[in-house]
């Protein structure tokens, strides 16, 4: 089987690696990285035409659709009307993850617990809304309707900061058009975990979890970010929980989906959180986490391309053998970021790194035969054992090892 994997990031890297030991895999475009491990091609994955031509040129059995501005514009129905099997949804159910506003009128429609909310265009109304939740003694989260990086959304405590949050997204538009709209939601608290799901139809899967760290400084501090390290299995949740949130966040969306006529092929990622022992969905994205993937392709065993191919068919999803061991994924970023940072430092990665590492990269390139740095996240450095305290300490012995100037991660993914 032919495996062609869209995108450049530790996401893609991770899904090229797992995919290499069960079919042949080809990336576009690729990154320093990936294209060390597979044959990489200079199609973006902008455009849509040109992946068809390409899909079908290499004669893919299967396309599988890293991020979701792809999946959003309809690559995934360009795709399917060339008759190539792809993992990931169509345009019309990639807006839950391209429309906050969409996502929560789904959440809503199927009775999906979710947080209370308002959806605002205009500036004056949100502020209103922002004084009635705050004088009924809440606290709100102003969310960019549209797609911003997972950067649109900002948790605010006090009305100053909803204020604040109102002029950046909706005035001075710091998210570009995804700001033209805004969600408001009542703020929960809890605990946080995704649960990734392989869905075709009204079939579906869940995959392992892994905890993902947004927030850019240790102890949870700091701008929230793509995602600073996971790791996988996560303690405090139990099966029930798991099987709790697929029946009341994951299948209720899909019965409504079907309704509407809409067969989801894909990942669906639901961002939870658990308030009472109850998991309240946040929100809904279409296809795998980034660093999420790393972590979770290091605890599948064999069957992963199966499943994906059968889900792009549109058949049952068939099971997946998860390892009985633990990883923990770091991830090395510029100094900077998620704000404005540098590019083209030079990577120093020892040869000699131990077994249970696998570097997997996101913003590399070579540069006249020197690996540097290229984007904001640059390297996941993933590593397993047999304990989550061993997996960690193997993989910050790697990061340790691991140089490039400015370099920035966090000490604490895994404690
Ligand atoms: P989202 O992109 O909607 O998942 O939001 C990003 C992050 O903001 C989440 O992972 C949470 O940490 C936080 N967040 C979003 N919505 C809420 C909410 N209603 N209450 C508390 N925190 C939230
Ligand atoms: N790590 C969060 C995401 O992929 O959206």
């Amino acid at each position: 089987m032919r495996v062609l994997v869209v995108g450049s990031g530790g996401r893609e890297h991770a899904l090229v690696w797992k995919v290499a030991q069960e079919a042949e895999v080809y990336c576009t475009p690729g990154n320093a990285g990936i294209a060390s491990a597979c044959e990489c091609f200079d199609v973006p994955p902008s455009d849509r035409p040109g992946i068809v031509s390409l899909a079908k040129n290499i004669g893919a059995d299967l396309v599988i659709v890293g991020s979701e501005d792809p999946l959003i514009e309809g690559l995934a129905d360009d795709l399917r009307a060339a008759e190539i099997a792809v993992l990931g949804p169509g345009k019309q159910a990639a807006q839950l993850e391209g429309s906050k506003a969409f996502s929560k009128r789904m959440m809503v429609e199927a009775r999906v617990p979710t947080a209370d909310y308002g959806e605002f265009t205009d500036p004056a109304d949100a502020r209103e809304y922002v004084s009635q939740m705050f004088s009924r003694g809440r606290s709100v989260a102003v969310k960019a309707s549209g797609a911003a990086l997972g950067k649109g959304v900002a948790v605010c405590l006090t009305p100053e900061e909803a204020e604040q949050a109102i002029a950046r997204t909706m005035i001075e538009k710091v998210y570009g058009p995804a700001g033209d709209t805004v969600v408001i939601e009542d703020c929960l608290y809890g605990r946080e975990f995704s649960l990734l799901t392989l869905v075709s139809g009204r079939s579906f899967r869940s995959l392992p979890v892994a905890q993902d760290y947004k927030r850019a400084y240790d102890g949870d501090r700091g701008p929230n970010t793509g995602g600073m390290g996971t790791y996988s299995p996560v303690s405090w949740l139990d099966d029930a929980l798991i099987e709790r949130a697929e029946q009341e966040v994951v299948k209720p969306l899909l019965d409504t989906l079907l309704k509407k006529g809409i067969d989801f092929r894909g990942v669906l990622f639901s961002g939870l959180m658990v308030v009472e022992g109850k998991p309240y969905c946040l929100e809904y994205n279409v296809r795998f986490g980034d660093p999420e993937t790393q972590s979770i392709v290091r605890r599948i065993g064999a069957g992963f391309v199966r499943a994906l191919k059968a889900v792009a068919d549109g058949k049952p999803v068939p099971e997946i053998e998860v390892l009985d061991n633990a990883v923990v994924t770091v991830v090395m970023a510029s100094e900077g970021y998620p704000g404005k940072y540098k590019k083209g430092r030079k990577i120093s990665i020892p040869t000699d790194l131990a077994e249970e590492v696998v570097v997997f990269h996101a913003g590399t390139s070579m540069l006249m035969d020197n690996l540097v740095t290229s984007g904001g996240r640059v390297l996941s450095v993933s590593a397993t054992g047999s304990d989550l305290d061993e997996a960690r300490d193997t993989a910050y012995d790697a990061v340790e090892s691991i140089s490039f100037k400015g370099r920035q991660y966090r000490n604490d993914i895994g404690l």
